[in-house]
């Protein structure tokens, strides 16, 4: 495991109880339009921390599973939520090839350095299916708060520097927007695998 998500893993499984309380939400306008894209029932919840997110697709008939690396996290998806739940990190998937119509990316590639955000598209590009979807959430650059004892390694991107990413990493961008929530502002990008550019 990489050293800064060591720490960021050791964050979440501190303050699951914070988590849940207040980040535990469902964005449906925004998962509602990615699930209108899929071509078929298989999702990935990629971080899928408290398991919000995956309880909503698999209750939509969607076959989805969720990892998250905390043991915290997966446990109380499990507890509290329906779906299937993998303790997993986003940087080792032991998946399938080939192997699914979505990925549901929502606040994870916060929590990985600059430079290893190619790996991760490369590796979403070997599980997802032809034409697969993959749906991105993303605070926006802007100033943050730091607390104290947060450690989490946190990147930001801009939906230009987001979209530039994903269309040299082979995907299609489909839909993308800034939008508010809470106190900050994010990035909210579809995209679909293998059509290479705009
Ligand atoms: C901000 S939460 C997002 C949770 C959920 N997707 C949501 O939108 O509310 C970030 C999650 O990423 C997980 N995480 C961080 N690094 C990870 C990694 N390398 N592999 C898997 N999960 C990771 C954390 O455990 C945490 O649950």
């Amino acid at each position: 495991m990489k050293k800064y998500t060591e720490k960021t893993i050791d964050f979440y499984n501190k303050n699951i109880d914070a988590y849940t309380k207040s980040g535990a939400i469902v964005l449906k306008n925004k998962i509602d339009r990615f699930i209108k894209l899929l071509r078929g029932k298989k999702i990935l919840d990629v971080a899928s921390g408290p398991g919000h997110d995956t309880d909503y697709l698999t209750r939509k008939g969607f076959d989805c599973l969720g990892i998250d690396l905390s043991e915290k996290m997966i446990k109380y998806a499990e507890e509290n939520y329906e779906g299937k739940f993998e303790l997993m990190d986003f940087f080792n998937l032991k998946l399938k090839e080939n192997s699914f119509n979505g990925i549901w990316c929502s606040s994870a590639f916060i929590h990985a350095g600059k430079k290893d955000l190619d790996k991760i598209l490369t590796d979403f590009s070997k599980i997802l299916k032809k034409e697969g979807i993959l749906g991105i959430i993303i605070p926006t650059k802007q100033k943050r708060e730091k607390r104290k004892n947060d450690k989490r390694i946190f990147t930001m991107l801009n939906k230009v520097e987001l979209e530039k990413l994903l269309i040299k990493n082979g995907f299609k961008i489909l839909f993308s927007e800034d939008f508010f929530y809470g106190k900050m502002k994010w990035v909210f990008i579809i995209s679909e695998k293998n059509k290479g550019g705009r």
